[in-house]
């Protein structure tokens, strides 16, 4: 039996959505072509922020509340696409947190895996799991999800780093805990290094069993990873795109060193001329060291150290570096991957 079709059936197609709405009932065939689309069209928008700018306004914040009260003093990098959000792309957090000489941000653990990058200052400490690290500028450091971290800074200058997490990630499966300590500061039952000894060395402990798909190793120092690339330069030619680009690694499963972000180092040689590249991890790119732009979505951004700027999924970018550059990044590959959904493309 086919249906025949009134002509002009609106009214009678809106009475029949009212009455189904009722019962929490909704016309797919009206939001169809919305969800299930060609190609991902972010909502998230390319944007840098400027260190030069966003500098005195960190600092600044240090005279509005303490670390302690604010329990995390930092300042969210919220994607100008996806205000109101928290948020730097559609899938990862980002922001710029600062503890000032004397200041302890207190103990916590969440559900939510966290990556730290240091941006300025020296002094600072983060402790994981009862070992304290004392953080550099280019530092990368992973707090696991669920284990017990706290920073502090019994230097004598500010200290200023980036944090990643996967909050969106998270929220999307309503899989969020968190746990405050009775303790400010945790119990050191480690030395700083131990992780770093047992682990970043090629080498693991005999019969060593990972049990959980985040890194044993938590503490990435700037300067092996700056050597390494700096060797790498000196025998291969660059990556058309990327120029000399390594990810970090979880020694123990050869995988990325959190299960939910992937993280890289990358060096362009002065005068690199990006190819035109894309992929549908979203990227947030935080720069060490080198001047240069960022072209992206038909927009055009100067970068300079400490500038943080980012390229939502799917839209072409490219980088051009007028110095030598090097260039940490963030994106949430490991589960696009895991979901069979990362894409990537370059354009000649
Ligand atoms: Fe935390």
């Amino acid at each position: 039996m086919s249906a025949v079709l009134k002509p002009n059936n609106q009214a009678e197609r809106k009475a029949f959505y009212d009455k189904i709405d009722t019962r929490s009932l909704s016309p797919l065939w009206e939001v169809l072509h919305g969800i299930i689309i060609k190609e991902p069209k972010s909502p998230a928008l390319p944007y840098l922020w400027s260190w030069a700018q966003v500098r005195p306004w960190i600092l600044e914040s240090a005279g509005l509340i303490t670390a302690e009260e604010a329990e995390r003093r930092v300042l969210v990098l919220e994607n100008p696409g996806l205000r109101g959000k928290t948020r730097i792309t559609n899938s990862l957090y980002a922001g710029l947190q600062l503890i000032m000489p004397g200041e302890v941000a207190p103990a916590h653990r969440h559900s939510q895996s966290a990556l730290r990058f240091v941006v300025e200052g020296h002094g600072a400490y983060t402790a994981v799991d009862g070992e304290r690290v004392f953080m550099e500028p280019g530092d990368f450091i992973i707090t696991p999800s669920w284990t017990f971290h706290d920073h502090g800074n019994p230097g004598s200058e500010p200290v200023i780093w980036m944090d990643g997490l996967d909050v969106a990630i998270v929220e999307l499966f309503d899989a969020q805990f968190l746990e405050r300590s009775e303790v400010k500061s945790q119990q050191t039952s480690k030395t700083q290094g131990e992780s770093l000894a047992r682990f970043g060395n090629t080498m693991l402990p005999v019969n060593y069993k990972t049990s959980t798909h985040t890194s044993p190793l938590f503490w990435y120092p700037y300067n092996r990873s700056r050597e390494a690339l700096a060797a790498i330069a000196k025998s291969e030619t660059p990556h058309a795109s990327h120029g000399w680009k390594l990810q970090y690694v979880n020694p123990a499963t050869g995988g990325f060193p959190m299960p939910t972000i992937a993280t890289f180092l990358q060096l362009l040689p002065k005068g690199f001329r990006g190819r035109d590249y894309r992929s549908t991890d979203a990227t947030s790119f935080c720069v060490v060291e080198g001047r240069g732009t960022f072209k992206c979505g038909g927009h055009e951004f100067k970068f300079a150290p400490n500038d943080i700027f980012v390229a939502p999924s799917w839209l072409h970018y490219q980088l051009h570096a007028d110095e030598e550059c090097v260039i940490f990044s963030f994106s949430d590959r490991p589960v696009q991957q895991a979901l069979d959904l990362w894409r990537e493309q370059e354009t000649a």
